[in-house]
């Protein structure tokens, strides 16, 4: 593939995430990182390394504006920058007709969901918000094993994801409720969006927690009622380390996963007397699986029906009102989102 059949990328926010994608798009043979964005310098030299240790020979301009990256030809932006800044970049890219891969939290209100999502219909231009949860192989084995019934019905699921609060020397803005939405919207939201994906919105939803150090909800233990199971999810930034896991209950077996050292997937069958380690599935990390499937997306390849923007709205729409519920004290129907 030549240089001029490549998918040109510019890449706003070279922090964390910026350079794990940047590290990612090094190894795909069809894009070429035309751009970097970020109002640090030191983290622009940053992700040159990262680019260069991958191998790949890329020496994308650098700018420090987006709207002055933006008038690079590029077909595609990520934006990957601090959360309260991303319906107003994701607005500009698409409204400077790139396709945009925006990481989540889409954004912290509905108000701000709807305005990308119409610049992306004014725009027609692909949108997808970076729920990597969704494309994450012991994830895909739980959807698996709920919707093929092989373990029987689905009676309860337990999701937990912990970490320590962020290190203010990496990323201050994170620590700031206002700007990251607090464990709530920045880690739980990726449990509660898996779910919300796979099960759609549940009947009745209650949730109890805690304001942390970042002044919004730091650790919040949810329930969602569906018909005949329900679903535990349980976020917090109080932990010491990062994990997540989850346990789901079938009527014939029980399945767990756990990123701890004693974790990975295994299964318990009714009546047996011992777990079952089971092999992790084949296939691409989560952040890989996403980008490939965002780019053919973009492509034309596929039509998104997996990470619509429209269905990753609706999982802010449950977890403003985990927090309606955390202030109330009771059960919420979430009737029409
Ligand atoms: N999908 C996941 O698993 C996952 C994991 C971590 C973070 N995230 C999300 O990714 C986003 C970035 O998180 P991070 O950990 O990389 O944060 P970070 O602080 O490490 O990086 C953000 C970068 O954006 C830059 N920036 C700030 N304002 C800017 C502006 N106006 N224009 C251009 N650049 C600007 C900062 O200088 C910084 O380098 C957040 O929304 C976060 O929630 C997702």
């Amino acid at each position: 593939m030549t240089d001029t059949d490549k998918f040109r990328i510019g890449v706003c926010g070279t922090g964390n995430l910026g350079r794990m994608h940047l590290g990612g798009l090094a190894q795909r043979p069809d894009v070429t990182v035309a751009a970097i964005c970020d109002i640090r310098p030191d983290a622009m030299a940053k992700a040159q390394e990262v680019l260069t240790r991958a191998g790949s020979s890329a020496k994308p301009c650098r700018f420090t504006e987006l709207r002055e990256m933006l008038r690079e030809p590029l077909d595609a932006v990520l934006i990957v920058t601090p959360t309260d800044l991303h319906a107003r970049q994701s607005v500009l890219a698409l409204r400077a007709g790139c396709a945009v891969f925006c990481e989540k939290p889409m954004a912290l209100s509905l108000r701000d969901c709807d305005r990308i999502i119409a610049a992306r219909d004014h725009a027609k231009r692909q949108l997808m918000i970076g729920q990597c949860l969704r494309f994450w192989p012991e994830y895909q084995a739980l959807r698996q094993a709920v919707q093929s019934g092989e373990y029987g019905r689905l009676r309860a699921l337990t999701m937990t994801r912990v970490g320590a609060f962020p290190d203010a020397s990496v990323n201050a803005w994170m620590g700031n409720g206002r700007r990251s939405g607090g464990a709530l919207l920045d880690l739980h939201l990726h449990d509660a969006d898996w779910a919300q994906d796979v099960f759609g919105p549940p009947r009745a939803l209650c949730a109890a927690g805690l304001t942390g150090p970042s002044d919004a909800i730091d650790e919040v233990s949810a329930i969602w009622r569906y018909a005949d199971f329900q679903v535990t999810l349980r976020g917090s930034w109080l932990h010491q380390t990062f994990s997540m896991t989850w346990q789901a209950v079938f009527e014939h077996a029980a399945l767990e996963f756990g990123t701890r050292p004693e974790g990975g997937l295994c299964l318990r069958r009714a009546g047996a007397a011992a777990w079952e380690p089971v092999p992790p599935p084949a296939g691409p990390d989560g952040y890989a699986a996403e980008m490939t499937y965002f780019l053919d997306c973009v492509r034309g390849r596929e039509t998104n029906t997996r990470c619509t923007a429209e269905s990753t709205r609706q999982t802010l729409a449950l977890l403003l009102l985990e927090k309606e519920a955390v202030r109330r004290q009771t059960w919420i129907r979430p009737g029409r989102l």
